[in-house]
C-alpha cells in the first residue's frame, strides 16, 4: 500500500482548496486531492460572480446589512463583518494571481452586477463564467508550484484520527484515499488536514451541482466527531433551465439584475405579488414563489425572458447562456426561457470558528463544506466564492501559526481489507441512489412538513443500515463512497429540519409556517456520538451554545 506524507493536506480542489495551498508558504509540502479532474466542482460552474464592495457609492455596512438579512436572523454578525471587510483586497488577491474581469469598457473600471439582495452594484464577474476564469487560473498557478502536489481521480474516504498518549487528545492525522485509477486505497498522513470538499446538491432529484458535489466533507467531519451546524437551510436556486437533455444548467440570478422577467406560462409577471423587490428578492422567496406558482397551476416550468434587451448586450453579457440555450434550440435574444428551482447550496456544514478550525485538532474546514456563520438561514448571492476565499486566507494564518507546535503525525495503520470482497449487487447502491434523492426532492425539498419529515426520516434510517452493512462487507468504490455520505448528510438535514420548529429563510414548513423569535439567533448544532468536548471548539463566534438544538 503506498502511503503519502504532507505538512498540509487538502481535500478539495475548488476556490477553497485552490487558494488556500496557494496561500500557503511554499516551504510546505502540500497534497491537494479531487475526486475527479482537478477544476470538476461547483467553483468552475459559478457564473454570476464574487460580491465585494468595490464601488465608491457602495458601503461596508450596506453589504453588512444586505448579507444580514438574506440570513434572517440566523448570521453570526462578527463572520459577517469579517468576510465583508475583507472583500476587497481578496478581490485583489485574485487579480494579482491572473484572474481578469469584465470590465465596462476596455481599460474602464471592473463591471459590477447586481444580484438577489443585494441594494448595490457590487458583484465582480467575468462575464456569465466566473467560475471557469477563477478555477482554471488558481490551477494554474498551483500547477507552477513544486511544493503542491495535485491528485485527480482520488476519493478521500475517511479522516485519520490518533490519540496521543502524551496529551491524551485525539488530533487528525490525515486520511484514507481511493485511487480510482488503480482500484487502491492508500494512506495520506498529514500534520493538518483541510476539507475543502464543497457542496451536497447531489442529495436531492434536482441540483445546479455537478455531481462530485455529495457532502463527503460534512460526512467525514461528522464521522470523525464533529459538530455540524445549520443543514436544514439548502438554497434551491429558482432558475435552473428546464429541458429534458440539459443535465444540471443555470441561468444566472444576474441575467435577473440587468433586467430579466419571470413569467408565468401565460406571459404575466407574477413576482410583484410575492415581494416588493419581486425578480430581486432573495433567492427562497423566489423559489418558493416559482414553486407554488408551478403548483398552482400544474406547470412543468416557469420562464425567465431577456429578450427585451438589446441583442448585443444579452450576448456580451451572457455568453455561455446563450450558447448553451442556443445548443437546444432556445434563442434568448428573442424568447423566452423555460426555468424551474434545483437545490443549489448547503449553507451548514462542518462547524468552524473563525480561523476554520473544527472539533478536532489539526482538522480545518473550509469553503461550502463549513459553517462559518456567515449565511445564516439564506446565503445571499456571490457571498459563497468570497467566503472560500476569506477563509482560505484565515485558515492559511492559523495553520502558520500552529505549525512550530504540530508535532509530524505517528505511523498510521493501513487500510484494512482484509474482511471485504467485490460485491456481487451493484444494483443496491444505484437503485438506493436513485431511491435517496427522489424522497429527499419530494419530502425535505423547499416546502416541508412534519408528515413529509418523518417519512423521509423512516426511509433514511431503512437506507442507512443496508448502506452500512454494504459497506461492512464489500469493497469500497467511488459510487458506494459517494451513497454512504449522501446517506449520512441527508438525514443530517431530516433531522436539523425537524429540530427547527418555524419558517425561516430556506427553511420553510407548513406546520409551523411562521417566523418564532426564540429561535432568533439559534444555529442548530448537531453533536455526533463521538464527541469529545474536550478538544472542541469553546465558546465560539459570539453564539450561545447552550440555546442551540441537540441531535
Ligand atoms: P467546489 O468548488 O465544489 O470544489 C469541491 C472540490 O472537492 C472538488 O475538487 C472535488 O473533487 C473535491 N472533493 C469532493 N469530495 C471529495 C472527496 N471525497 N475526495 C477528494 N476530493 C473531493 N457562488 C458565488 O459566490 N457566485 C456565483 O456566481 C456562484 N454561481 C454558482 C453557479 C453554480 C452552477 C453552482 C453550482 C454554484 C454557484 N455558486 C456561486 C456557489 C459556489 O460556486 C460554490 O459554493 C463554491 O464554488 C464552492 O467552492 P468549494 O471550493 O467549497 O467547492
Ligand atoms: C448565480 O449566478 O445566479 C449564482 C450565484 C450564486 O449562487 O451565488
Amino acid at each position: 500500500m503506498e502511503n503519502r506524507y504532507f505538512d498540509v493536506l487538502i481535500i478539495g480542489s475548488g476556490a477553497a482548496g485552490l487558494s488556500l495551498a496557494l496561500r500557503l508558504p511554499g516551504s510546505l509540502s502540500i497534497g491537494v486531492i479531487a475526486k475527479g479532474s482537478l477544476t470538476e466542482g461547483s467553483t468552475y460552474y459559478a457564473q454570476g460572480g464574487i460580491s465585494a464592495v468595490m464601488d465608491k457609492t457602495d458601503s461596508m455596512d450596506s453589504h453588512i446589512s444586505d448579507t444580514l438579512n438574506a440570513g434572517a436572523g440566523l448570521c453570526d454578525e462578527s463572520i459577517v463583518k469579517l468576510v465583508v471587510e475583507k472583500g476587497p483586497e481578496n478581490i485583489e488577491w485574485l487579480l494579482k494571481e491572473g484572474v481578469t474581469f469584465t470590465r465596462d469598457k476596455p481599460n474602464g473600471t471592473y463591471h459590477l452586477t447586481k444580484e438577489g439582495g443585494h441594494s448595490h452594484r457590487r458583484v465582480i464577474h467575468a462575464a456569465d463564467a466566473t467560475g471557469k476564469e477563477v478555477e482554471s487560473t488558481l490551477e494554474e498557478q498551483a500547477q507552477g508550484r513544486s511544493n503542491i502536489k495535485l491528485y485527480q481521480q482520488h476519493n478521500a474516504i475517511d479522516l485519520i484520527t490518533v490519540k496521543r498518549a502524551e496529551e491524551g487528545v485525539r488530533f487528525c492525522s490525515g486520511a484514507y484515499v481511493l485511487d480510482k485509477r488503480k482500484g487502491q486505497v492508500k494512506t495520506f498522513s498529514s500534520r493538518f488536514t483541510v476539507l475543502a470538499t464543497g457542496g451536497a446538491s447531489k442529495v436531492y432529484l434536482y441540483t445546479s451541482n455537478p455531481d462530485v458535489s455529495t457532502g463527503d466533507g460534512i460526512a467525514m467531519a461528522w464521522r470523525a466527531g464533529c459538530r455540524v451546524a445549520n443543514m436544514e437551510f439548502i438554497q434551491f436556486h429558482p432558475t435552473c433551465l428546464f429541458h429534458p437533455h440539459a443535465k444540471s444548467f443555470l441561468i444566472t440570478e444576474a441575467l435577473r439584475g440587468e433586467g430579466g422577467k419571470l413569467l408565468l406560462p401565460n406571459g404575466k409577471r407574477f413576482m410583484q405579488k410575492f415581494d416588493k423587490r419581486a425578480e430581486l428578492a432573495p433567492r427562497d422567496i423566489v423559489a418558493r414563489a416559482i414553486d407554488h406558482e408551478m403548483k398552482r397551476l400544474g406547470a412543468d416550468c416557469l420562464f425567465l425572458d431577456i429578450s427585451h434587451k438589446p441583442k448585443e448586450f444579452v450576448r456580451e453579457h451572457f455568453p455561455t447562456i446563450y450558447a448553451k440555450c442556443m445548443e437546444f434550440g432556445i434563442d434568448i435574444t428573442k424568447q423566452p426561457i423555460p426555468v424551474v428551482p434545483a437545490a443549489h447550496y448547503v449553507c451548514g456544514g462542518v462547524l468552524t470558528d473563525k480561523q476554520a478550525r473544527t472539533d478536532i485538532p489539526n482538522l480545518f474546514a473550509i469553503g461550502e463544506t463549513a459553517y462559518t456563520g456567515l449565511h445564516g438561514a439564506n446565503r445571499m448571492a456571490s457571498n459563497s466564492l468570497l467566503e472560500c476565499l476569506v477563509f482560505s486566507q484565515q485558515a492559511a494564518e492559523a495553520i502558520v501559526q500552529e505549525l512550530p507546535n504540530t508535532p509530524l503525525p505517528p505511523e498510521l495503520p493501513p487500510w484494512d481489507e482484509s474482511r471485504v470482497s467485490d460485491s456481487d449487487e451493484q444494483v443496491v447502491v444505484s437503485h438506493n441512489w436513485d431511491e435517496l434523492r427522489h424522497f429527499m426532492w419530494d419530502y425535505v425539498g423547499i416546502v416541508r412538513s412534519n408528515k413529509r419529515l418523518q417519512r423521509a426520516k423512516r426511509r433514511i434510517d431503512m437506507l442507512r443500515q443496508e448502506i452500512r452493512e454494504y459497506y461492512g462487507n464489500f469493497r469500497v468504490n467511488n459510487d458506494l463512497l459517494e451513497l454512504r455520505n449522501l446517506v449520512d448528510v441527508a438525514d443530517l438535514i431530516i433531522i436539523s429540519a425537524q429540530l427547527r420548529k418555524e419558517s425561516r429563510g430556506l427553511h420553510y414548513t407548513l406546520d409551523f409556517p411562521k417566523l418564532d423569535e426564540q429561535f432568533q439567533k439559534r444555529p442548530t448544532v448537531l453533536f455526533p456520538d463521538n464527541f469529545e468536548a474536550e478538544t472542541a471548539l469553546g465558546g465560539i463566534k459570539g453564539w450561545n451554545s447552550a440555546g442551540s438544538a441537540t441531535a
